[in-house]
């Protein structure tokens, strides 16, 4: 999380500002801006300005004020020390204005460098992690304001820092940035009017020709003229960016979110584009280092993921143990057992929209130091999971923008199933009937996101709620986690899931007359005990919301019914996802949230 950006050349301010808007998805609690206009004066203070909030909050207060900087850093904040304040809002500056830090990470050793920081007479005024580091830059820096003396001063603070950081830093004198990277992303881009750090090349299209990526244990300094970098790998590498930036707009939409969702067909088709041959019959998942041979030889695949990502992975096992023998499981990042399910002949496959979750590539590590095959499905083209891997497959689903994850889901989903068919055995009966499913999706994705869904009277009755339970069987108990996961996080309702046969063994506990209870039951061979699970719910009380695809007699226990298309039972999930995201959306619009970025939350969670 946090987002850094610094540009070198013409208004640098201005552009660092945009560029800070573009990385804003990565927490948007808090932004400043650092900036120098003349790098000749070794005696001009940096100039700097800080506001909680938004970018644009930052934008208001800065008013013109940097125009024809030379050099700028800035950052969008989510906080980890420290509370949402304009005081623990980076830039950090030392005391005597000359020089100013941006960070994103965490130094572990904090609490230690703090107390010697205070034993030389230096004093925090926030409560933050990185003040610490332009402290002990200034006091390792002393008066020699060069780059060759603050690049060495700069190396001595990295070694005794603990932890995980992307930094940077500017210096008045001086007339380029420091950086240093350590387990949160940095890149270096470059064209003939700028060069540009940043926590992503993302901001970087239409403005940088050629972008480098740094390493972990990587500082640099970096100026218009030339990169002085200390490195332990091989030397930095920039490779040709080319490509535009989409900007953030949600077009006819009111949301980016809203956007996303209808954007599905799109993405689907995408995702099996190249994947599924034209006649029907053939689906093959490639991108992999292992063959499909070697694929279904091995003693076990793990699917790590985080949030969204973990219900689309605990999916794909669905989809994989039904349609191949290969034994698959999936693992929340964080709590991945790398110990017992780790090692030799095993893959580990990220699942990843932005491919820079900082537990899923820990998790990899993990997997990779025991010796096992690492592999990622993953949204966002050469991100560093996508990097570190060096092989697996894209989901095509295009830049996901708002925080709530909605066609990435689905993607994800979409890309498993396909990973499922290329594991599995050509002469499986199930596979041609699968194969037409996929290929027909995009179609019956936009006839039915073209209909009338009438959520508004399910918006009535879900807007006071103190709580929602959620419930499904089968593939679609992990649509009910994914939508319980979205309406909290939109909608800051406790949203609560369970697949139906869990009911009786705790969660009937919280019905009480008018609970809201959203059953998800299409026509397949759960659908009988989904049904009893209806009565179980409405004999109670609950106000039941059911989702089906089916003309049942239940819908009279019901209080609301959401209608789908009928499909084929195994792919029921793709169908059963979109209203669910949708209700989540309008009942966020409907409480006034900020749908496309909900309190607390980032895009991508760099920190662990
Ligand atoms: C989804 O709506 C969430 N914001 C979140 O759970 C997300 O899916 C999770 O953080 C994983 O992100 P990733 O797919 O970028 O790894």
């Amino acid at each position: 999380m946090c987002g850094i950006f610094g540009t070198i050349g013409d208004d640098a301010a201005m552009r660092t500002l945009e560029g800070l808007r573009r990385l804003e998805y990565r927490g948007y609690d808090s932004a400043g801006l650092a900036a120098l206009f003349d790098t000749s004066d070794k005696d001009a203070r940096v100039e700097t300005e800080r506001a909680v909030g938004y970018v644009s909050d930052l934008a208001t207060k800065v008013n013109g004020r940097f125009k024809d900087s030379a050099i700028a850093i800035g950052h969008t904040r989510w906080a980890t020390h420290g509370g949402v304040t304009e005081v623990n809002a980076h830039p950090h500056s030392s005391s005597d204005g000359l020089m100013s830090v941006v960070h994103n990470g965490i130094i572990e050793n904090t609490s230690e460098l703090l107390s010697e920081i205070g034993t030389s007479g230096y004093s925090m005024t926030s409560e933050t992690d990185t003040e610490l580091i332009v402290h002990l830059l200034h006091q390792a820096l002393g008066d020699q304001r060069t780059p060759k003396a603050a690049l060495e001063a700069f190396q001595s603070v990295i070694a005794r820092l603990e932890g995980a950081w992307a930094i940077a830093v500017i210096i008045s004198g001086m007339n380029g940035i420091l950086i240093a990277k350590n387990g949160a992303p940095l890149v270096i881009g470059r064209s003939d009017s700028w060069v540009s750090v940043s926590s992503d090349p993302l901001p970087l299209y239409g403005s940088c020709s050629e972008v480098a990526y740094l390493d972990d244990g990587d500082i640099a300094y970096v100026s218009r003229e030339n990169i002085d970098v200390i490195s332990e790998s091989a030397e930095l590498s920039f490779a040709p960016h080319q490509g535009d930036y989409s900007p953030e707009d949600p077009g006819v939409f009111a949301h980016m979110m809203l956007k996303e969702i209808h954007d599905q067909p799109t993405a689907f088709q995408n995702a099996i584009a190249g994947r599924v041959s034209a006649d029907g019959k053939n689906a093959m998942l490639s991108g992999f280092e292992l063959d499909s041979n070697d694929l279904r030889n091995l003693d076990r695949i793990n699917l790590v993921a985080c949030g969204t990502a973990f219900f689309a992975a605990k999916l794909g096992v669905r989809y994989i143990r039904s349609l191949s023998k290969v034994p698959v499981e999936a693992y929340l990042s964080s709590e991945f057992p790398v110990e017992s399910v780790g090692g030799k002949n095993t893959l580990t496959i990220a699942v990843t929209q932005s491919g820079e979750t900082k537990d899923t590539l820990d998790a990899l590590t993990r997997a990779k130091v025991a010796g096992g095959h690492i592999s990622s499905i993953c949204n966002v083209i050469d991100s560093t999971i996508a990097r570190f891997t060096g092989n697996g497959a894209y989901l095509y689903a295009g830049p996901e923008y708002s925080v709530a994850s909605t066609k990435a889901f689905t993607n994800m989903s979409a890309v498993l199933m396909l990973l499922a068919l290329t594991l599995s055995d050509t002469n499986n009966p199930e596979r041609a009937r699968v194969i037409r499913g996929l290929r027909e999706m995009p179609q019956r994705m936009s006839n039915y996101l073209h209909s009338e869904i009438d959520l508004d009277s399910i918006v009535d009755l879900l807007v006071d709620s103190k709580t929602v339970l959620f419930i499904g069987r089968g593939p679609n108990s992990h649509i009910a986690s994914e939508a319980a996961l979205k309406m909290m996080e939109i909608a800051y309702i406790p949203c609560i899931a369970y697949p139906g046969g869990e009911l009786k063994h705790g969660p009937i506990a919280l019905i009480e007359e008018g609970t809201p209870v959203i059953a998800i039951a299409p026509d397949d061979s759960h659908y009988p005990k989904m049904e009893a699970n209806i009565r179980e719910c409405a004999s109670r009380g609950a106000n039941v919301i059911l989702l089906t695809n089916k003309e049942t007699p239940i819908e009279d226990y019901c209080a609301r019914v959401i209608r789908t298309p009928i499909t084929d039972p195994f792919l029921s999930p793709f169908m059963s996802i979109m209203p669910l995201h949708l209700l989540a959306y309008r009942l966020a619009v409907r409480l006034d949230r900020n749908v496309d970025r909900p309190r607390n939350l980032a895009k991508s969670v760099t920190v662990v």
